[in-house]
C-alpha cells in the first residue's frame, strides 16, 4: 500500500435510535481512544436525524461523521431533501454518494450522482462516491464495464476535486448477503478502477484516491481484504452496527 488514507467507515443506513445512535457512538469513541493504535481513519455515516447531535457528540473525537445522501441542487421545493449548505451548516463534511440501495430504490443514476459529487466538492464535503455491479452483470462478465461507466461519473472534476474523493466498490450481490468477494475479486476490481481512473485522469491521480471495498466486511475477513495492495480500507454496513465489530476491523490494517 502506498501513503494512501486507510479508512473504516460504517453505513449505519436506517437503523439506531438516537439514544441507540448515541451510545453506539460513544462506545465507538471510547474504544477507538483505548485500543486503537493504528492510524486508521474511522468515519460514520448515521441517519440524517442523528447528524447534529452526533457531530456534536463527537466533537474532539478521531472519528468523522458524515451523511448518507445528498440533494444535488442548492435549495428549493425538493420536499424530503436535505442540502449541502444544510450539512455543512452544522459541521459534516462528509457525504455517501450512488450507494446501491439508493440506485436501485430511489432511481439514482451515474448523472444525479455526478450533480450530488460536484455539489458536495463546492460545499468542502468529501463524497464517498459507491460503485459496483450486480450478480447479473457479474455472470455476463459485464462487471468492469459497469464499473467503468459508473467512474464517469467523476470525468468533469478537477484534479484538484477528484484527489478529495473517496470511491468505495461495493459488489451488489455481496452486500448484506454475507458472501464477500473473495479478496482477489475486490484487489482485481480496485485495479481496475485505478486503471479507468489514469485514463480518465492521471497515474498519480489514480495511484492517491483511497478505494474502499464494501459487501458484507466482518472482522474474521477483513486482515486479508486489508493486506491486498489496492484496498485501502472499508465501508461496512452490518458490522458497523456494533461498537466491537466495528473497531476490529479498524484495528485489522
Ligand atoms: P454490509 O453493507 O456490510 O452489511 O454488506 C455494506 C454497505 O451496504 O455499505
Amino acid at each position: 500500500m502506498t501513503n494512501r488514507k486507510k479508512i473504516a467507515a460504517g453505513n449505519w443506513k436506517m437503523h439506531k435510535t438516537f439514544a441507540e445512535g448515541q451510545g453506539l457512538a460513544q462506545e465507538i469513541r471510547t474504544m477507538a481512544d483505548t485500543e486503537l493504535m493504528n492510524d486508521a481513519q474511522l468515519l460514520i455515516f448515521p441517519p440524517y436525524i442523528h447528524l447534529q447531535g452526533l457531530a456534536k457528540q463527537l466533537e474532539g473525537s478521531k472519528i468523522g461523521i458524515g451523511a448518507q445522501n445528498i440533494n444535488q441542487f442548492e435549495q428549493g421545493a425538493y420536499t424530503g431533501e436535505v442540502s449541502a449548505s444544510m450539512l455543512t451548516s452544522i459541521g459534516i463534511h462528509y457525504t455517501l454518494v450512488g450507494h446501491s440501495e439508493r440506485r436501485q430504490y430511489y432511481n439514482e443514476t451515474n448523472d444525479s450522482c455526478a450533480a450530488k459529487i460536484v455539489i458536495a466538492l463546492k460545499h468542502t464535503i468529501v463524497p464517498v462516491y459507491c460503485i459496483g455491479e450486480t450478480l447479473t452483470e457479474r455472470e455476463t462478465n459485464q462487471h468492469f464495464s459497469i464499473v467503468e461507466d459508473q467512474l464517469h461519473a467523476l470525468k468533469g472534476l478537477s484534479n484538484e476535486d477528484i484527489s478529495k474523493c473517496i470511491i468505495a466498490y461495493e459488489p451488489v450481490w455481496a452486500i448484506g448477503t454475507g458472501v464477500t468477494a473473495s479478496s482477489d475479486q475486490a484487489n482485481e476490481m480496485h485495479k481496475h478502477i485505478r486503471v479507468v481512473l489514469t485514463r480518465l485522469f492521471d497515474e498519480h491521480i489514480a495511484q492517491g484516491i483511497s478505494i474502499l471495498y464494501g459487501g458484507s466486511v466482518k472482522p474474521d475477513n477483513a486482515k486479508e481484504l486489508f493486506s491486498q495492495s489496492d484496498i485501502d480500507g472499508a465501508l461496512i454496513g452490518g458490522a458497523a452496527l456494533a461498537s466491537r465489530d466495528f473497531i476490529n476491523i479498524a484495528k485489522s490494517f
